[in-house]
């Protein structure tokens, strides 16, 4: 039962679509029929505003931290449940939302935010491979699909160090979810049409 409710509540977690419902109650906009049509920080961003995008990630990322770490609410404290398949179960939910109609985000912060909970150094790897990326691009979905490589050989990396192969098997089906859920842009950038930021 306890398992249950657990995985209930990580799918519920990652379901929140805060872009969705912050520009509905604040905009009366619904972020979904405007620019790339995506419910994720970016759009939120192109939409809404620095602002509310700065919001949306922030929350967007916290709802996959807050997912591996349900085990510390002490009712779930004896459960058996890895943390790292409550993050990929928040992901999930971040992708395919029951709030939402089903049409769901990226699956960029809500990872990101999974592998704060879990290894925070490794999200900082991750933040900074991701700068690093945009600034030399000037495009989210592209430097978001680097991170995604990043993460690949970090999480390869830390299993020749320390052993711990859930992390690895997880970022691979994480990195999977991403590219997929990019096809869109990857279809763009070919064709040279992806739009760029201007402020980094
Ligand atoms: O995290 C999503 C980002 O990589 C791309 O978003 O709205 O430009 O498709 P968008």
């Amino acid at each position: 039962m306890v398992t249950a409710i657990i995985l209930i509540c990580a799918y519920l977690l990652g379901s929140i679509p805060s872009g969705l419902w912050i520009g509905k109650i604040f905009f009366k906009t619904d972020i979904r029929e405007h620019g790339s049509g995506n419910l994720g920080g970016t759009n939120s961003f192109r939409v809404l505003g620095k602002k509310a995008g700065l919001i949306v990630t922030a929350l967007d990322i916290l709802k996959g931290t807050a997912a591996v770490l349900l085990p510390l609410i002490p009712y779930f404290a004896d459960t058996s449940i890895h943390p790292l398949i409550l993050g990929g179960i928040a992901v999930f939910g971040h992708m395919f939302p029951i709030f939402a109609g089903f049409r769901g985000g990226k699956a960029v912060a809500t990872s990101g935010g999974v592998l704060l909970g879990y290894t925070w150094p490794f999200f900082i790897v991750l933040i900074v491979g991701f700068f690093i990326a945009l600034k030399l691009s000037k495009m989210v979905s592209f430097s978001s699909m680097a991170v995604a490589v990043v993460g690949l050989v970090y999480s390869i990396v830390y299993w020749i160090v320390t052993g711990d192969y859930a992390l690895f098997i997880v970022v691979a089906i994480l990195a999977a979810f991403i590219f997929y859920r990019h096809r869109a842009n990857i279809k763009r950038i070919r064709e040279g049409t992806e739009p760029k930021v201007k402020w980094i």
